[in-house]
């Protein structure tokens, strides 16, 4: 799926390379076909993909830093920004939004104060734009992390997302 990308090197600090390089050095005779793994890898060690472990990969690799930026474009997993802890997704989908899903994401920003594809100042929560979860039985349906809670009201919102 293909993202908009937006990167101000500004807000996103360096990081300390240590665990990019553990990664990269399994990657001696990096090829293409390596860069998703070593992406993914990348990304978990930090939560995001900083942008000074994007040059060290392009330089041990010889990997354009264009290519890479193509795959992390093209790939919704990958994120050039901090992220929060926990990510939420609320289902935008027909029979979530007849069933008030408009309501939980209106209640999801007084809570956070945060709106889709942004993440809360304490990197608590991302808030992540998403279609049909595929659980329409339940709806209006929103995912935090890899749990689902159905049947939601306003009131379960707040309540579920004050317990994180
Ligand atoms: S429409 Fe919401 S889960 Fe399918």
């Amino acid at each position: 799926m293909h993202k908009n990308v937006t990167l101000n090197k500004e807000s996103v600090p360096a990081v300390d390379l240590t665990k990019c390089r553990t990664i990269l050095s399994k990657y001696n005779q990096a090829t293409p076909a390596d860069l998703i793994p070593i992406l993914q890898q990348v990304q978990d060690a930090y939560g995001y993909l900083p942008q000074n472990a994007l040059e060290e990969i392009t330089a041990r690799t010889r990997i354009p830093l264009s290519k890479i930026y193509g795959v992390i474009t093209f790939y919704s997993q990958f994120s050039l920004e901090p992220r929060g802890k926990h990510t939420i997704k609320v289902c935008t989908g027909t029979a979530c939004h007849i069933k008030g899903a408009p309501d939980i994401k209106k209640k999801i920003t007084e809570v956070l104060h945060i709106h889709e594809g942004e993440t809360t100042q304490d990197y608590k929560f991302t808030y992540d734009p998403v279609a049909c979860l595929g659980t329409c039985f339940l709806a209006p349906v929103m995912m935090i992390d890899d749990r689902y809670y159905g049947k939601l009201t306003v009131e379960k919102t707040e309540t579920i997302l004050k317990s994180y």
